[in-house]
């Protein structure tokens, strides 16, 4: 695993996965669109640093995590599934029936004595201390035309529940409005804005420390869907298979990664608000301006010589496509402990997350797609999940061409459309409320007569497997007599 940001970009260019660009180029607009040019490459593009923004002396580090390669070699796995079955194993211990399997067992039992963070007493991320510091030297990008000014996109934003202490990491956009003073984009149905609902019940300032740029697992974890109370640092101390290590701020009573490049001290007060937006979001148009806190920087600090990282988002694919696959793939295993019958599932590019989503399922009883929706909409940040497709276990749901064939084929509309009404996303644009609306779900599994459904179910078109292999065989020959 690797110790900070600078140590994963060495290993990026060791891996021929980054490009240095070394001309000068402005972050009001042009680095975004470079980025938005690169991502939309086959495989996404390389990552990318420039070293001489436009007026600044500060790098820019983007598109990291941009291509399914660099998301895996952030986390130190081959595969994003052989993370998942790691945690599948671990949530599943089965019990030793010898020694050998006892002896198996260790490692992954290890891993668990990395989860808890450790606090230091000092770490690079203090190596420079500015009491009053300002965002002025950071290259903060101005991303799309219509922006409402430039934002730090990939912000690990630290809170603690004013109440019980417990630690929230979220990534939340923050629109820089001027050097000591941002937008903080937590929506409503985020752990921050929660901690921010107690401190205004409380009449309470809260403190908030927002880090920028760590090693790669910790960025990761901040967008990851963590259930409310669990600290987002014990899924970064799995990642990294080591503990993260923690300081104290300076000016405001949290603890910070240790290896981040940068970290703002501050707070945001209670019943502050100021117009935030509009900002070009991953849904691919410019969500609208509204009202959010206000975060007040109180003292800046960072390393000799940090590097900024940030991201762009935009009309898909973009890197956050990257990070949400990883949390499809690590959440799936864990999902699966409260609905096993979820054989797998997959947030396409082009549903940003949860406009689409496609579960297969182990299809058991009479409406069990229904009862797979409805959990879906009960289960955490999956809540916003607009449309929901359940296909029958057999169905690959990573191959969209064979489910959108399932789907046409195999949906009466009247009968298999089930409408929800509940919260949906607060960058909806299409509900008739904000943050309230429809979802819809499709069950696209063969339907039984226990469902209804008296007619003969088609049957499927197949070869013989004797057939399929002489085609095999006839085929290769077809090809190379083809390609010469
Ligand atoms: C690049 C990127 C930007 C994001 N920006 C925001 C944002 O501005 N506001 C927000 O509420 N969520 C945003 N998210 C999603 C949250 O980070 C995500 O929902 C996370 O799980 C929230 O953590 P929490 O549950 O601890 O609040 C963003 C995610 C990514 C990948």
């Amino acid at each position: 695993m690797f110790k900070d940001l600078n140590a994963f970009i060495d290993a990026l260019a060791k891996e021929r996965e980054l490009a240095r660009i070394q001309e000068p180029v402005s972050p009001d607009l042009e680095i975004c669109a470079v980025t938005d040019r690169v991502s939309k490459s086959p495989g996404g593009g390389p990552a990318l640093l420039f070293e001489r923004p436009k007026g600044f002396d500060m790098p820019v580090a983007i598109n990291l995590y941009g291509s399914m390669k660099r998301m895996c070699m952030s986390l130190g796995v081959p595969s994003l599934d052989s993370l998942a079955k790691e945690i599948e194993e671990l949530t599943n211990p089965k019990m030793p029936s010898g020694m050998l399997d006892t002896l198996k067992m260790l490692p992954m039992l290890a891993r668990l004595k990395d989860l808890m963070p450790k606090t230091v007493s000092s770490g690079p991320c203090q190596e420079v201390v500015k009491k009053n510091g300002t965002l002025d030297e950071i290259p903060i990008l101005t991303c799309w035309p219509d922006d409402g000014g430039p934002y730090i996109t990939l912000p690990m934003v630290f809170t603690k529940d004013p109440e019980t202490g417990m630690r929230n990491i979220g990534t939340y956009r923050m629109q820089v409005y001027d050097a000591r003073t941002t937008g903080m984009h937590w929506q409503r149905h985020k752990g921050g804005a929660q901690h921010y609902r107690i401190a205004e019940r409380m009449g309470k300032r809260l403190e908030v420390a927002v880090a920028l740029g760590a090693d790669p697992a910790l960025p990761f974890a901040a967008t990851a869907p963590m259930p409310e109370g669990l600290d987002e640092l014990l899924l970064a101390g799995f990642l990294r298979r080591e503990r993260v290590e923690l300081v104290k701020c300076v000016t405001v009573d949290l603890e910070v990664p240790a290896s981040a490049q940068i970290v703002l001290e501050g707070y945001v007060e209670p019943r502050e608000r100021r117009r935030e937006g509009p900002f070009g979001d991953h849904t691919g148009f410019y969500s609208h301006p509204d009202d959010y806190p206000v975060f007040h920087v109180t003292c800046v600090t960072h390393r000799k010589n940090p590097i900024y990282l940030t991201t762009v988002v935009g009309i898909p694919p973009m890197e956050d496509y990257y990070l949400g696959k990883a949390s499809e793939r690590i959440f799936l295993p864990l999902i699966k402990k409260t609905v096993p019958e979820i054989v797998d599932m997959n947030f396409p590019a082009e549903g940003i997350f949860h406009n689409i989503v496609i579960i297969s399922i182990d299809k058991r009883y009479p409406g069990h797609a229904r009862k797979i929706m409805n959990s879906v909409w009960g289960l955490g940040q999956l809540m916003f999940s607009k449309a929901v497709i359940i296909v029958d276990k057999d169905i690959d749901v990573q191959n969209l061409s064979e489910v959108a064939w399932v789907v046409g084929t195999h949906i009466d509309p009247e009968r298999d459309i089930q409408f929800m009404k509940g919260p949906v996303d607060d960058l909806e644009d299409a509900s008739d409320l904000a943050a309230f609306g429809s979802k819809m779900g499709i069950d696209a599994t063969r339907k039984w007569a226990s469902e209804g459904f008296t007619r003969p179910w088609p049957k499927r078109i197949r070869t013989t497997d004797a057939a399929a292999q002489r085609a095999d065989e006839i085929w290769a020959r077809i090809r190379q007599g083809w390609k010469a």
